[in-house]
């Protein structure tokens, strides 16, 4: 209701200027209100706004994962594809950059902020900065926890929670008959939502069953090379390993490397869960080192314009948009390799 009543203002403003001949107006999709024909002038000033290209400012995490990497690439070729003009700020898994990138979106006036938080807390100063410039924000993939959501117009991205609920799930029906499944858990990025929300989703179904223990829990920052290094200290420590259960793939295939540096059959020896869908890891899954990956779709970009859009133009979207997804055990693998797109 606010945002039709502003749109109703702006547009009979922009009405009342063109009826004065200023010529100055900055819209183009004002209506017609058929009293008076537009002069030559406010036709050419009317289809250089139409003209102008949304600016869209957008700070990404960084390039820790095959999912990451996906979706840069989603959002890139969907920007340019819409026909958006993209300031690209990397923020190498680092909040202090992501802050710096947004501020100097602000300087720059961008038409619109987009951005995914590497962290949940600590957003609420420039995200008020943002809304005093009056730039709309649009988080993706990742939320914030901020109390007040009117600093940001929507979110668009997966269910993480429910990402883990259904890692959580498969776990519960393959392991029906064993007594006793000691679990360790390499988590994402401390403190991001993925992580905490894998966690305590996974956690809701397994907790149901004391059998179920997680022994060992520490973050591989969803990276590769952390995910080996954390794997071979599990594997010092832990004499019994029933179940990997990785908060993405990339940690998942680097624990794979110290698992068979180990001496052990990754997806025997150590059942392995894991969360993304990138092609390698389906790879692994058709040689049988993972036993289930849960998707978590990162081509929402073409999605993210259509939002931008609507959003420049002044018009409602639901706060929150989630992405579809599925789960893919190991058997079903080798057909759905073939499709992968990311
Ligand atoms: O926020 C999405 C997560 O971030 C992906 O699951 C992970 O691979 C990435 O780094």
């Amino acid at each position: 209701m606010k945002k039709s009543g502003m749109m109703l203002l702006l547009a009979l403003a922009m009405t009342t200027v063109a009826a004065c001949g200023s010529g100055g107006s900055t819209g183009g999709n004002a209506p017609s209100t058929g009293e008076k024909p537009a002069t030559t002038t406010e036709t050419k000033s009317n289809e250089a706004a139409a003209d102008k290209k949304i600016v869209l400012g957008f700070s990404q995490v960084g390039a820790e994962s095959g999912w990451r990497t996906a979706n840069t690439d989603s959002i890139k070729s969907a920007a340019s594809e819409a026909g958006l003009e993209l300031k690209f700020s990397d923020a190498q898994q680092k909040q202090e950059n992501q802050i710096k990138a947004i501020r100097s979106f602000i300087q720059q006036k961008v038409d619109v902020i987009a951005f995914s938080p590497v962290v949940e807390s600590g957003w609420d100063t420039v995200l008020k900065e943002a809304k005093d410039a009056g730039i709309p924000v649009v988080l993706t993939d990742r939320s914030v926890d901020s109390q007040d959501d009117s600093l940001y117009e929507t979110f668009i991205g997966s269910d993480f929670v429910e990402e883990g609920r259904k890692a959580g799930e498969w776990l519960v029906e393959k392991m029906k008959d064993e007594t006793n499944v000691n679990i360790v858990e390499l988590q994402g990025t401390t403190g991001s939502a993925p992580a905490i929300d894998r966690k305590t989703g996974f956690e809701e179904i397994i907790s149901k069953d004391s059998k179920f223990k997680v022994v060992a829990s520490q973050t591989g920052d969803f990276t590769r090379a952390k995910g080996k290094e954390v794997m071979q200290a599990f594997l010092k420590a832990q004499k019994d390993i029933d179940v990997l259960y990785a908060h993405n793939d990339d940690m998942a295939l680097g624990a794979i490397q110290a698992i068979e540096e180990a001496g052990l059959k990754p997806g025997e020896d150590i059942i392995i869960i894991s969360i993304d869908g990138i092609k390698d890891a389906f790879v692994a899954m058709t040689e049988g080192k993972i036993n289930l990956v849960v998707e978590c779709n990162p081509q929402f970009g073409p999605q993210l314009m259509d939002i931008i859009k609507d959003v420049v133009a002044g018009k409602e979207v639901p706060k929150r948009i989630a992405v579809e997804e599925g789960v893919f055990p190991m058997e079903t693998a080798a057909e759905a390799l073939p499709k992968r797109t990311y």
